[in-house]
């Protein structure tokens, strides 16, 4: 049962019809056919209908969609038999044929092709050389066999002339190693006459439009085929393909095979041959027969490497042995003469074919095999035979055709039934017997010794003396006149659709069919003067020579007659069905839908003909008969197991065949179902239908289901991935964090005991998660470094620590040098080691002073230069406490000038090295000092000094902030309210620093 398809294109098995009836039958066939699907399965066999255009369902995906695969489970396709007949073969080492049988144009021969191609591309997957090889050969057969076999008729423009029979055969590995090809009874009378309409075998036209103007000048050809008797009828009729390259494909196609030069060429000598031959005519001189072109025979002994007296005597001449021994020559009458040459063709070309068949053979035949190691030879054989015919006149041909048909439909109905029958028995079912149309009768009326037609036709050949058909035709009257199958007018006189003393009737299984007798004797005994094979034997081209065994005996020796053509064509026959017999039967069955040859046309009648006769109904009813469907219990468990809660998802029960009883009981079946021992057994498709019908209802369903959980399973998969991940980043940090404190703890741990306390220790680089902790600690390792250092400053020192941070960070980074490296006095002027002279004087004053101003502790003094009103610059002495800013004369240290601090408002000073310092004042009255230095330090820095200690003790006394503008050249000051300019220069041969006046202000001169 086919998966893929939906009901919308009918039924893919016709054992699902409601009802087993013609109606029923064709009105399935042709919705399918007008569907586009050209194959419908009964059971196991195809019924496949000619689609006439080209479809696209042989491509790589179709063979990959059906390899291996069971046959339900795809549409019905001949893939899918060529499938189940290479896996029986290689599974269970069946030999399995394929018998693909229908009328003229049915599609037979493409059905075989379509199936060789499926076997190659399924086979070898190995590539192994030879197996290839053996591929190439059988494939290529094909092309060269059409060539020389198929021609034109008025059915089909590439008919099949021959039976053909093929044996694939298979090593244990299931790779094809080699063939065999039979043909069967190539219909030779079309060399050398054909209905109007019809054409010669294809290889004629092709050599003559396809070989070059060279090799047709050395057959001594022309290229066209009007000019040849042979040709003629059939050279203006148009086919489908190209004969030209046609040609071309052929001769690649033989090389291909293993055909030498030598023996393509005469081949192609051989079919010359017999163009020349079909041209030679004879006429009457006097009392002998004379040949009308002494060229033609001359060309022909050329062609056939023999005498061209040789060719002449046989033409016109025959040798006869008489009774004494003697041996005499006859000359032929005219008719003789052009009958002997006919007959000569056409053995000719039956023997050309005859040879190029045994000559593949020879190429593909399984060579070297040895049964112990290689295993058991298997076979596939493929059978593409004619089709039963019925023709408006029905010939000896038409005869053998038919009886080759009833015999393989005597094979299907023996091999269907049988089947049937053996399954039943093995499944230990009760087998019905239903009827059928058994033929036997009919083919006994054909082939049964003394009585059948053959053996009357064979009679009437061997009596000596002039019998005729007519007399033939009397002798079956009378042995066969009782026979139910037979008839002829002058058993039925009313009858007048026969003709009296020409016409019988035989009822074949497939309609009646009126032969003409005419011609059965002769054709019958086919006869060939001697001469001829004799002259083909001396031949001194030996493929010609191999080609005619026959002809070495001597005209004395020559005593037994040679077996009729119905009798060898029935002895042939005979053997194919037992070769098939004994193997696994798989049929195609094709039907050709119209006459047209038209896509689009399903013509009823002629189909509903050939659905008759080809027993399909039949068939229907026989797969019905019993039971219409059957399955091993897994495969029905396994499709049906979702129409019943006990088996979906999975059963429990002890065995599959329990579980299908389950299914079963819940849908009411029991008593539609027989129970096998491997299978369950459906009697009427309905139920079947049902249990499908319910299945796909059900699906969508599932698909559903299936999706959800999957997607869930998917969601929870990626959840749980996620989570894991995030485990993970979280184990990370957390180790990287630890890692980072036991890191910091490792590098810190001495920092205790370190001189710099860790100054030097390097931070390992923080994870970011750290990065505020990590400033923090750096922040609190720096706090505690520092109170390490100053825990241990003495008390007495701290001012001077102190106002060295204030200067620090006022000057940092700002003034190159501001005497950090040096302890800071502040009070020069009272020092005596910095101004040993003065320092007395000073002490007094400033005793004095303090006494009067009331002030706390000296912040800074020390000797200057300064700016006076009169712009010329003096030496003073700056003292600056807590109280107040002094500038004292330098002598006798008197009070100049003194302002209270708090009106200094903020400082400046250079960012170069020199010494001077504004104090700006509030009321715009500032003080511009030059610092100088006494002894201690002669030429070290004390505007550090002197600023370090005014912006402590504002900090922490005053408890504000004392701004210090750094300038890089110069000052800006107030003097008086007036704003001045103080520029710094350098200046040669100055030696001490001093103010001059300039212009907008003054000049602080350096020396160099
Ligand atoms: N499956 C197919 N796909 C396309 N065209 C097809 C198919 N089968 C048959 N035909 C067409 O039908 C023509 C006749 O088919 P084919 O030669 O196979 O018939 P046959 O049954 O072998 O006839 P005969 O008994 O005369 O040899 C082919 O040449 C082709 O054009
Ligand atoms: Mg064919």
């Amino acid at each position: 049962m086919a998966e893929l398809e939906g009901f919308e294109f009918g039924k893919s098995d016709f054992v699902l019809l409601d009802e087993v009836t013609m109606e029923q039958f064709m009105e399935n066939l042709r919705l399918r056919f007008e569907k586009g699907r050209i194959y419908t399965f009964i059971g196991e066999v195809v019924v496949s209908v000619n689609p006439y255009k080209q479809m696209d369902i042989y491509g790589k995906e179709v063979i990959d969609a059906y390899r291996g695969r069971e046959l339900y489970e795809n549409p019905p396709h001949l893939y899918a038999v060529a499938d189940a007949a290479y896996k029986a073969m290689k599974r269970r080492a069946k030999d399995t044929c394929i018998v693909i049988s229908g009328e003229s144009g049915a599609g037979k021969t493409e059905a075989s092709k379509y199936i060789m191609q499926y076997i190659a591309a399924i086979t070898n997957p190995s590539q192994r050389e030879e197996v290839e090889s053996v591929k190439n050969v059988l494939l290529k057969s094909n092309c060269v066999l059409e060539a020389f076999g198929n021609a034109k008729t008025n059915r089909n423009d590439n008919s099949s002339r021959f039976g053909k029979y093929m044996d694939i055969n298979f090593n244990f590995n299931g790779d094809p190693t080699g063939g065999h090809i039979n043909n069967y009874l190539l219909e030779k009378s079309r060399v050398v006459q054909q209905q109007a309409g019809e054409r010669n075998f294809h290889s004629f036209y092709q050599l003559l439009r396809g070989d070059t103007p060279e090799t047709l000048r050395k057959l001594h050809l022309k290229k066209e085929p009007e000019v040849y008797v042979y040709t003629k009828e059939g050279a203006a009729v148009v086919t489908g393909s190209n004969d030209g390259s046609c040609h071309k494909a052929v001769l690649s196609a033989l090389k291909v095979i293993g055909f030498t030069q030598d023996e393509i060429d005469s081949i192609y000598k051989i079919i010359g041959t017999i163009l020349l031959l079909g041209n030679m005519e004879f006429e009457n001189d006097g009392e002998a027969v004379q040949l009308s072109s002494a060229d033609t025979v001359s060309h022909i002994a050329e062609l056939t490497a023999t005498e061209p007296e040789s060719v002449s005597k046989t033409l016109l001449f025959r040798t006869v042995a008489t009774g004494g021994g003697e041996v005499i020559e006859k000359g032929h009458s005219k008719q003789e003469a052009c009958f002997g040459r006919d007959a000569f063709a056409k053995a000719l070309y039956e023997r050309l074919f005859g040879w190029i068949v045994s000559r593949i053979n020879a190429v593909i035949e399984v060579k070297n095999y040895n049964p112990a190691l290689h295993g058991k030879n298997t076979v596939i054989g493929v059978l593409d035979i004619y089709g039963f015919e019925i023709f408006d006149n029905n010939s000896f041909e038409q005869f053998c055709i038919n009886y080759c048909n009833e015999k393989l439909q005597q094979l299907f109905i023996e091999l269907i039934l049988r089947q049937e029958q053996e399954e039943y028995n093995r499944e230990g079912i009760t087998w019905q017997h239903i009827d059928y149309f058994n033929n036997q009768i009919i083919v006994d009326l054909v082939e049964q010794s003394h009585k059948g037609i053959i053996s009357i036709l064979d009679e009437a050949c061997l009596t000596v003396g002039n019998v005729t058909d007519t007399v033939c035709l009397e002798s079956m009257n009378t042995k066969l006149g009782q026979h139910p199958h037979f008839t002829s007018r002058k058993l039925c006189p009313t009858d007048k659709t026969m003709e009296f003393h020409r016409d019988f009737r035989i009822r074949h299984y497939a309609g009646d069919v009126t032969y003409s007798v005419e011609g059965f004797l002769d054709k019958n005994k086919d006869p060939l003067f001697q001469d001829f094979k004799r002259l083909m034997y001396n031949s001194s081209d030996p493929v010609l020579k191999d080609m005619w065994p026959d002809g070495q005996l001597g005209i004395t020796e020559v005593t037994k007659r040679p077996l009729t053509a119905a009798t060898l064509f029935k002895n042939s026959i005979i053997a194919l069905v037992d070769k098939l017999a004994c193997k696994e039967p798989y049929y195609v069955r094709c039907v050709k839908p119209n006459e047209m040859k038209s896509a689009v046309l399903f013509d009823d009648a002629r189909c509903q003909h050939q659905v008759a006769y080809l027993g399909l109904l039949e068939n229907v009813r026989v797969r019905r008969a019993g039971f219409a469907y059957r399955q091993p219990y897994a495969r029905f468990l396994q499709r049906y197991k979702m129409t019943c809660e006990y088996t979906w998802p999975n059963h429990l029960m002890a065995t599959d065949r329990e579980a299908v009883e389950a299914i079963v009981t819940q849908h009411g079946f029991e008593g539609d179902v027989a129970y096998g021992h491997t299978k369950l057994f459906v009697r009427t498709p309905r139920s079947l239908y049902t249990l499908e019908q319910e299945r796909a209802a059900l699906i969508p369903i599932l698909v559903l289901f299936l999706q959800k959980v999957w997607r869930g399973t998917l969601a929870r998969m990626r959840c749980r991935r996620m989570r894991a991940i995030y485990t993970i980043m979280g184990c990370y940090k957390r180790y990287k964090v630890k890692a980072h404190f036991w890191e910091v703890e490792r590098r810190f741990a001495g920092v205790r005991s370190m001189d710099d306390y860790g100054k030097s220790v390097e931070w390992p680089t923080p994870p970011a998660a750290l990065a505020e902790f990590h400033a923090i600690t750096q922040h609190l390792h720096r706090r505690w470094r520092a109170r390490q250092i100053i825990k241990n400053i003495a008390p007495s020192d701290m001012p001077e620590v102190r106002a060295k941070v204030a200067a620090l960070g006022a000057l940092a980074g700002e003034r190159s040098d501001w005497g950090c490296g040096r302890p800071w006095e502040r009070d020069y002027l009272a020092n005596a080691r910095d101004s040993p002279q003065t320092s007395a004087n000073f002490s007094r004053a400033a005793k004095e002073l303090r006494g009067k101003d009331q002030y706390g502790q000296t912040l800074f003094s020390g000797s200057v230069r300064m700016l006076n009103w009169f712009n010329n610059t003096k030496d003073k002495a700056l003292l600056i406490t807590d109280k107040h800013v002094y500038r004292l004369d330098s002598k006798k240290y008197k009070v100049n000038k003194r302002i209270p601090l708090e009106t200094v408002t903020s400082l400046s000073v250079t960012s170069g090295s020199d010494q001077m310092v504004a104090l700006h004042t509030s009321n715009q009255d500032d003080f511009l000092v030059y610092l100088q230095r006494g002894q201690l330090c002669t030429n070290q820095d004390r505007v550090g000094e002197l600023v370090g200690t005014l912006c402590d003790h504002f900090r922490r006394v005053r408890d504000t902030d004392l701004p210090v503008k750094v300038s890089q050249r110069g000052l800006s000051v107030y003097m008086s309210g007036k704003q001045k300019s103080i520029t710094v220069e350098t200046k040669a041969g100055q030696v001490t620093p001093d103010f001059r006046k300039s212009r907008g202000g003054y000049t602080l001169f350096l020396p160099q």
